[in-house]
Parts: structure tokens; sequence; C-alpha cells
């Protein structure tokens, strides 16, 4: 199983990291592949729970690499903070590595990001505000900055001379903001790159290192396929690919090399920023108020409450589809436990058309609505339950109808947020 690739099926918050820290043991690296300090996962390091955004979970197994891959963006005060938090726990981090060519956050991108989304006034995208799209267009724009250059300081001034060039007069003109002077940015740059240096490394070649020495990799999705740039619900996406493909061109590792494709989905569905959402619940319907607080479902990296509603089988087998999902973890089971029926959506009706996969044309998705199945809930706690046999029949039908759905066998089923509180049905 040299390549596995983890990805999230709905809008992000699926419980990657709780699925992540469960298979992890059996990799000697975990690599991200996309995305910057936008994620957001807890971890718990000497019984204290840490969130962490820009360094990924995998430095909490001893013994394993932790790969920022060149398909990241890297914001090194969030970086070095954390790694500090993490190295005043006593985890070492000695695993961690970094991309050269994964590119780096600047301040002007967090400026940059503030700045349209209050532009776009009621139309935002309800971004983190982490200067993600911003980096992430420079990166395009080939204006952008590698944490290569950080080596060099000569070539790190002036790569920044020719960015400020084009950046100040937008953050000027177009903003009305205060620009800034490549004195001011190599005030706080060059101590940052001084700290991160050790970790820097051509990631692509250390991970084909390691499969040709039949090392077990695991490469990790940030936020979801739906928040995916091409195949998300655009433009209320983040700005890299989330998806599975993703992985090759975020990391340097040649498609034949992935073996498996986990995608996790939570049992419900939640998302976090704007945009269509078919199966959202109200916060004043009944349910909605249930899913949100019983879930606890309120984000980590902005404390914004999650919108809530119920699962989309037509969401999951899109993921299927442009994911290429070998297996499914469906995380948060226990959530929906009291609840005296569930619904599932398993086509969408527009304009009197049904739709049984995620219409491609986004007015379509926004207007969709959509046709629910109504199941028999449970009452029982679940939390204890570690077998499949175990669950209520009720769960155990639900889970049944999930993968009837998806077309993809569900692997792994969580009923709790600690790692034994797990129902393993195929992954070894
Ligand atoms: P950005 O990635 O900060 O540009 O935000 C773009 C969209 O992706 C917004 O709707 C965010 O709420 C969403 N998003 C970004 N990161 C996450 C995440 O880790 N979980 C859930 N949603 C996210």
């Amino acid at each position: 199983m040299p390549a596995t690739v983890l990805v999230g099926t709905q809008w992000g918050d699926e419980g990657k990291g709780k699925v992540t820290d469960l298979v992890s043991g059996d990799f000697d690296c975990v690599c991200r592949y996309q995305g910057g300090a936008n994620a957001g996962h807890t971890v718990v390091a000497n019984g204290h729970k840490l969130a962490l955004h820009q360094i990924p979970s995998g430095v909490m197994y001893p013994g394993a690499l932790s790969v920022i891959g060149n398909g990241c963006i890297v914001d090194p005060s969030v970086m070095l903070e954390e790694l500090d938090t993490l190295q005043g726990q006593g985890i070492t981090c000695e695993g961690l590595r970094v991309s050269g060519n994964a590119h780096i956050v600047m301040p002007y991108h967090k400026d940059l990001d503030g700045a349209h989304e209050k532009h776009l006034g009621k139309n935002l995208i309800g971004t983190t505000k982490r200067g993600v799209g911003p980096c992430y267009m420079d990166k395009m724009n080939r204006t952008g900055l590698r944490v290569q250059d950080m080596l060099d300081e000569k070539i790190f001034r002036q790569k920044l001379e020719a960015a400020l060039a084009y950046t100040n007069p937008i953050l000027e003109k177009v903003y009305e903001l205060p620009t800034y002077t490549v004195e001011q940015i190599c005030e706080t740059f060059l101590p940052y790159a001084e700290r991160i240096k050790p970790y820097i490394v051509e990631s692509s070649k250390l991970l084909n290192e390691l499969l040709a020495e039949r090392k077990n990799i695991l490469f990790e999705g940030a936020q979801a396929t739906m928040l995916d740039i091409d195949h998300g619900t655009y433009p209320f996406v983040t700005s890299s690919n989330c998806t599975a493909g993703g992985a090759v061109t975020g990391s340097g590792v040649g498609p034949t090399n992935i073996q498996r494709v986990l995608g996790v989905a939570k049992a419900y569905l939640t998302r976090v920023g704007s945009g269509p959402f078919p199966t959202e619940l109200s916060e004043e319907d009944g349910v909605g108020k249930f899913l949100l607080e019983k879930g606890h479902e309120y984000g980590v990296t902005t404390g914004r409450k999650r919108r809530c509603g119920w699962y989309d089988a037509v969401v999951v087998n899109y993921a299927a589809r442009v994911n290429g999902l070998t297996d499914l973890a469906i995380t948060k089971l226990d959530v929906l436990g009291g609840l005296d029926t569930i619904k599932i959506c398993t086509a969408y009706e527009c304009d009197g058309v049904e739709y049984t996969t995620v219409p491609e044309h986004q007015s379509v998705f926004y207007h969709a609505k959509p046709k629910f199945i109504e199941v028999p809930g449970w009452k029982e706690d679940i939390s204890g339950c570690r077998n499949f046999y175990d669950l209520p029949r009720e769960a155990k039908d639900y889970i049944d109808l999930i993968e009837q759905l998806s077309g993809v066998r569900v692997s792994l089923i969580a009923v709790g947020p600690d790692r034994e509180q797990t129902i393993n049905r195929h992954w070894d």
C-alpha cells in the first residue's frame, strides 16, 4: 500500500484529522498537498488540546515524516508559532519537512483577502482571511515568492521588490490600504527564514525516494471536494485542488503510485462560508439546532458556526467520481443518535428536472431542491460500539444505505471523537 490519498468528500470539516490519526500508524510519511493555514485540526499533545492550521498533524507521530508539499502555501508566522507551541509541549517536530517550491503567504496577501471580501459585500465568499486566494493568485501569476527564496537573502529581496512593484499599487489604488517596503517585510521575514531553513527540502525527490524504498505515504487533503477550485461550488471554494488529483501535482509523485483513495464523509453535512447547500437546515429548525449543538459544529480556524444539514448522497456520489474513491470513512455517526427519523438526499429537483448528480451549472445547483428518503433513527448511545454488528439495526441500515448510494465501501466508522471510538470494517 505505498500511497494513499485521504480526501474530504463534502464541504470540509468532515473529521479528516481523526481519520488521519487513525490510519497514520500504517504510514512512514504524511504529506499535505494543498492549502495553507486555512485548514484547522485539533490534536491532543500531553493532554492539551492544540489547534493546528499550518503544520500537518503528522508531526504528532514519532518516527514519521511530516511533509508540507509543493502544492501548499506556507505562512511562516503561523508555522513558527505552531512549532513553538508544539515544542513547548515536548513534541520535537523533527520529522517536519517543507517543500522549497511551496509558496509563501505574505502579509499583503492577508490584507488583500480581507479587502476583497469587503469589496464583495453581500456576495462575499466567507474566506478564512488567511491570505489563501491572493497567495495562489500570485503563484499562478508568477509573481509569488517561494519557500526556497528564503534560502538566499539577495534573491528574496529581488523577488520581493518585483512583487511589491506589482502589489503596492493594488493595495493603494484599488483598496486604499497601506503599502509595504522591502525593508519592512525583510525585518520580520529574514529571521523567519533562519528558523525555517533547516526544514526545507526537495520534497518530490524525498517522497519518490521513500516510495522506492517501499515506504508508505499518506497524502492528506485539506478542505474538501466541494471546495476544490475546479470541481467545487465555484466561486464559493478555496483556491487549490483539494481533490485526489491535487495529491499528484501538489507533491510531485506520479499517479500510478496511488493505490487507495479514502474519502471522509460526515454522517450529516456542514458547511462554513457562503455558497449553495441544498440540504441545509435552518438554525430555527429543531434538527439544525440539534446537529449544531450535539456535533459542536463551530470552526477550528475561525470559530464560526457551521451551517448544518442532512447527508447529501448526491454530493458524496459526485466525490466518489471526481476522486476515484476506493473507501469511505463515515464520521460522527453517534451525533445522529436520538433522532426519530433521518433524511438522506438522493436527488435534486430544479425546474421540473431531476438531477442524480451534482449539476455542472451553478444556477441549477443554487436552486436545487433536495429529494429525500426518510429512514428510522435510533435512540441508543452508540459511542461505545467497536464492532459493526454491535450497532443498532437502524444505524447499520443507514451505513448500508450510504454504501449503496455512493457505490463505495464504508471501511471505517467513527462513533465519537476519541481514537478508540471507531469501527474498522475493512481498513487494513
Ligand atoms: P479560503 O480557503 O480561506 O480562501 O476560503 C474559501 C472557502 O473555503 C470559504 O467558504 C471557507 O469557509 C472555506 N474553507 C477554507 N478552509 C476550510 C476548512 O478547513 N474547512 C471548511 N471550510 C474551509
